[in-house]
């Protein structure tokens, strides 16, 4: 049985739903109940919903052997882990933001406010300009408009949460898309089955 995570939410129904086409379907998991774990002996699959930003852990750890889970989360973390395949889905980006009259003379420490705090870290490492980081848990884009930052690091989708908030990209980091991750032991101890699983979605991500 092959152990899998997937992220809990839009996202993930949509990965399942790339699963369920490349053969690995699991029907008891398109019920309606509030059960975390499906799974079909007959494909050698268990699924289980895990939130977005814990299936690296569940992953590294191996109490999951394969795993998707946002390329943000991976540069965040950096967990121990194999990213295998770009499912192109999920896709936004890292992205610095400020309000539109913010203007950066870079003679002071720049306040950054972000729940990313690694990658907004080595970003601004690379420019070499002196940050302080703010590490927030939601709602990002309410700090420079009250003042408590420069500038954020964050996700940015559609653009609509920074355009209602009168915010404006400032520069772009990363893309960002969703990833299929393995656990490193089982990696190399399962080797055929993930690979086939490999090709099977990866066959899925070109009809995308
Ligand atoms: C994410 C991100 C932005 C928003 C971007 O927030 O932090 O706030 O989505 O999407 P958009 O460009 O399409 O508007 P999320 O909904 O995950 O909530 P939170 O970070 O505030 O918890």
């Amino acid at each position: 049985m092959i152990n899998i995570a997937l992220p809990k939410g839009r996202l993930g129904e949509k990965v399942y739903a790339m699963f369920e086409a490349a053969g690995y379907e699991c029907p008891s998991i398109k019920e309606e109940s509030r059960k975390l774990i499906f799974e079909n002996p007959e494909k050698g699959v268990r699924y289980f919903w895990v939130k977005p930003s814990d299936v690296s852990i569940y992953v590294e750890r191996g109490a999951a052997d394969i795993g998707v889970a946002g390329k943000d989360i991976l540069l965040e973390y950096e967990p121990q882990l194999y990213e295998l395949l770009d499912l192109n889905i999920g896709k936004c980006k890292m992205a610095v933001a400020a309000k539109k009259d913010f203007y950066d003379s870079g003679d002071s420490t720049l306040k950054v406010a972000t729940k990313f705090c690694n990658i907004a870290r080595q970003y601004y490492a690379s420019l070499g300009r002196e940050i302080d980081i703010i590490k927030l848990n939601g709602s990002i884009e309410l700090a420079p408009v009250l003042g408590l930052s420069d500038v954020i690091v964050d996700i940015v989708e559609t653009g609509k949460t920074l355009k209602e908030n009168d915010l404006e990209v400032r520069a772009d980091i990363v893309p960002i898309s969703a990833r299929l991750v393995a656990n490193q032991s089982a990696f190399r101890f399962q080797s055929q089955k993930i690979e086939e699983i490999v090709q099977e979605l990866k066959a899925q991500v070109q009809k995308v």
